[in-house]
């Protein structure tokens, strides 16, 4: 099945997605990173786009969809997670076009629903663990060994570049205007949960535990 999680920057999806992987084995495709991977490899696209991502600004859909196309050259799970993809109309369109091909199609999105006020003090906490790229909060959610990454064990965490104020006002203003129209493309498919993510990191994970379990996903 094909899960799509949505929500502004900051609202949990990378931290529920993060788990999901590892408690049930799903796979997860945050575009966000497959970005980044691109940049720190310093690949052609990573040099075209870093500055793009460094200001806040949303890649191409034509770019996005090329490397969503990728993800299912690749290989075949039975459960996915898309972490930020779509973020346009015009790529959850193509999108359907892509998973019709694999005989796939969008099973369910998860509304990530957070107020703005909660997203900024969030954002400017996140830690990123440098090895493996664990998400972490300083305060909220920290690794249980100060200064340990619980799943790699490493030791270095970084901060995003696109996690400045100005980038991330772009981020933000991006989400309002472009984005969260793609919820009201999936709800007019009845396919929509929503769950509120102000809540703390486990309780969150109940909320989409259950969601997931309401379509016998998950037990
Ligand atoms: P991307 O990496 O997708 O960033 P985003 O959507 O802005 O989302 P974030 O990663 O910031 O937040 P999240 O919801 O995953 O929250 P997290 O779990 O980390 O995209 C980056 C850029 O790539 C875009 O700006 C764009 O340029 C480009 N891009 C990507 N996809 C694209 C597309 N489809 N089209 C065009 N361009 C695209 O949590 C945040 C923090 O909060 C962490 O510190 C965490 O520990 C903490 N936290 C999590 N849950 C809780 C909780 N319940 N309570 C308290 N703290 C919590």
């Amino acid at each position: 099945m094909v899960f799509v999680f949505f929500g502004p920057p900051g609202s949990g999806k990378g931290t529920q997605a993060q788990y999901l992987v590892k408690k049930y084995g799903f796979r997860h495709i945050s575009t966000g990173q497959l970005l980044r991977q691109e940049i720190q490899n310093k690949t052609a696209l990573g040099l075209d786009i870093k500055s793009h991502i460094e200001a806040g600004e949303l890649v191409s859909d034509g770019v996005m969809l090329e490397l969503v196309k990728n993800v299912f050259r690749d290989k075949n799970s039975e459960h996915v997670i898309f972490d930020g993809f779509p973020r346009t109309v015009h790529q959850a369109i193509a999108f359907e076009g892509i998973l019709s091909v694999n005989n796939l199609r969008v099973d369910l999105v998860i509304n990530f629903e957070v107020s703005f006020d909660h997203l900024l003090e969030r954002v400017k906490g996140r830690l990123t663990c440098k090895t493996c790229g664990h998400v972490y909060h300083e305060v909220n959610n920290p690794p249980k060994n100060v200064g340990v990454c619980d799943f790699c064990h490493g030791v270095s965490f970084e901060k995003r570049n696109d996690d400045e104020d100005s980038a991330l006002k772009r981020r933000f203003e991006l989400y309002k205007t472009e984005t969260q129209t793609v919820k009201d493309f999936y709800s007019d498919r009845g396919i929509v949960v929503s769950i509120d993510a102000s809540l703390a990191v486990e309780t969150v994970k109940k909320n989409v535990e259950e969601a997931l379990a309401d379509l016998g996903i998950v037990s």
